[in-house]
């Protein structure tokens, strides 16, 4: 047996608001995406990941849910994501649905029988307390809210606007069994679940230490949220081994994290953040890649690394500059583990400058969820010339049309190094040994069987030099110099090199 596609895979989350709008309500839309469908295979990418599209009175923008088997009328209708999923499939492009188990909206039917008095049958779906304890919610202020009409608090780790469901409840995990079940029907080929660590609380809901700085959900680590995680494997497995759970476990450790894969029976990937956090430092890079080998190793797990997504600064952003996002670009594309693009990264896209009479996200998030600039025109290829959120800078030269027609530019390299990854199975599925490297300097070597790979990356703003063993060739470089050449032991400032034996 081969290994499961989703170890190889390359996948591709799609801010579902921010792609492309189609009916002219300058929100991105299903039908959008499925226009889009072969500017992503010709990226070459293998699976996306949608974020919510679900009924939603978008409070956390779809991250509160108030039905989880229908697609808001903003993002089109579940026809449109018919029509989506059976044209990706067409194209060998899987479609992972975002599941947002851990809280719905307040306006969720089943919320608003919770709320309506004490003996409601699904009173016992939420998380009601006669006192709150001193939990912080994730946007700041308490995670809990008094609710006058049955005089008690009710849990939410994030806004008021997401209570928290009760998976300790049987009900609760039957009635979200069967919407997975919905999606599975349809024949989505997995789920990206959202704050997987959150499920389950300790039922004597204890204070969090005083002078804690993180919210209550960074640090909600209950072990009996591995059962639960069990029983969504069963249903996801019960549709055929290939559906794929991949969780955000949003714990700052991998060691945490980790256990989330373990005993094969849980989630198949669970995102690493260590990087996406890392400095542009080589040291840094380096301790964290060896890190976290040895937390997922010891539960048999396989990394799942991104550099950009949807609640953080892009990470060309973060960088500081292009040269800086290209050589990460190499990096995420050829380290060990599943890389995850964030929707317009392949473009070197900037967080966008959002005015405050613009800004429209609780979380402060709007800079990374900017439109996606398809070519150069007023409205950048969308019917409307101002979306949602403001276009992010440069989208005059930055956006998919000119990067196309540029060989050198960041979308290239993107497609380049996506392609150099399907071409080897030392960089897909192969072994990984970091090498001995001067400092400010990263390097590994990946291999599998014949196939052999080595990838350096200077961390410093000058040029820097690399001994290594035997004969190899550029074949790809992020500033695209010296491809095709014998290597010559020398590397540009903040360039990453991908070498073939020669
Ligand atoms: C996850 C999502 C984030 C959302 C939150 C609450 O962290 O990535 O965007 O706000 O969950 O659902």
């Amino acid at each position: 047996m081969g290994a499961p596609w989703w170890k190889s895979a390359v996948f591709y989350l799609i801010y579902t608001r921010s792609f492309l709008d189609t009916d002219g309500n300058g929100i991105g839309d299903l039908e959008g995406i499925r226009r889009q469908l072969d500017y992503l295979s010709w990226l070459g990418v293998d699976a996306l990941w949608l974020c919510p599209f679900y009924p939603s009175p978008m409070a956390d923008f779809g991250y509160d849910v108030s039905d989880y088997t229908d697609v808001d009328p903003t993002y089109g209708t579940l026809d449109d994501f018919d029509r989506l999923l059976a044209d990706a499939h067409q194209r060998g492009i899987r479609v992972l649905i975002d599941w947002v188990p851990n809280h719905t909206s307040d306006r969720h039917p089943w919320f608003v029988e919770s709320r309506s008095s004490r003996d409601n049958p699904k009173r016992d779906w939420y998380v009601w307390r006669d006192r709150p304890n001193n939990w912080k919610a994730a946007f700041g202020g308490d995670a809990w809210t008094f609710d006058e009409t049955t005089g008690q608090w009710y849990l939410h780790l994030f806004l008021p606007g997401q209570p928290d469901l009760d998976w300790r409840n049987p009900e609760v995990a039957d009635a979200l069994h069967e919407t997975l079940r919905f999606w599975l029907d349809r024949g989505v080929d997995g789920f990206r679940i959202d704050v997987v660590q959150g499920l389950t609380k300790d039922p004597d809901l204890p204070d969090d230490p005083p002078g804690l700085v993180l919210p209550h959900c960074a640090v909600n680590d209950c072990v009996d949220t591995h059962d639960v995680l069990r029983g969504i494997r069963r249903v996801s497995d019960g549709f055929g081994g290939e559906r794929a759970l991949v969780g955000e476990v949003y714990l700052l450790s991998t060691r945490q994290v980790a256990r989330y894969l373990a005993g094969g029976d849980q989630l198949h990937l669970a995102f690493d953040f260590t990087l996406l956090y890392a400095p542009w430092d080589a040291a840094a890079w380096r301790r964290r890649l060896q890190r976290s080998a040895e937390e997922l190793d010891a539960v048999d797990g396989w990394p799942t690394w991104n550099l950009s997504n949807l609640d953080n600064p892009r990470h060309r952003t973060r960088c500081g500059s292009e040269a800086r996002a290209r050589a990460a670009a190499v990096l995420l594309l050829t380290v060990r583990g599943t890389p995850f693009l964030y929707y317009g990264e392949e473009l070197g896209l900037e967080d966008s400058v959002v005015p405050s009479d613009r800004v429209l996200d609780p979380g402060g998030r709007d800079a990374c969820r900017a439109p996606f600039p398809w070519d150069a025109t007023a409205g950048h290829g969308w019917p409307v010339d101002d979306p949602w959120l403001p276009w992010p800078p440069g989208a005059g030269t930055r956006n998919a049309a000119c990067e196309g027609d540029d060989p050198t530019s960041m979308l290239h390299l993107y497609r380049r190094l996506i392609a150099a990854r399907r071409a080897s199975i030392a960089l897909r599925g192969g072994t990984q040994r970091i090498l001995e490297t001067a400092e400010g300097v990263l390097g590994f070597l990946r291999e599998a069987g014949e196939d052999r790979r080595m990838v350096l990356a200077n961390f410093t703003s000058v040029p820097a030099g690399a001994e290594v063993d035997g004969d190899w060739m550029v074949d790809l470089a992020s500033d695209t110099s010296a491809e095709g050449r014998p290597f010559d032991g020398c590397l540009g400032p903040d360039a990453a090199l991908l070498l073939r034996p020669a």
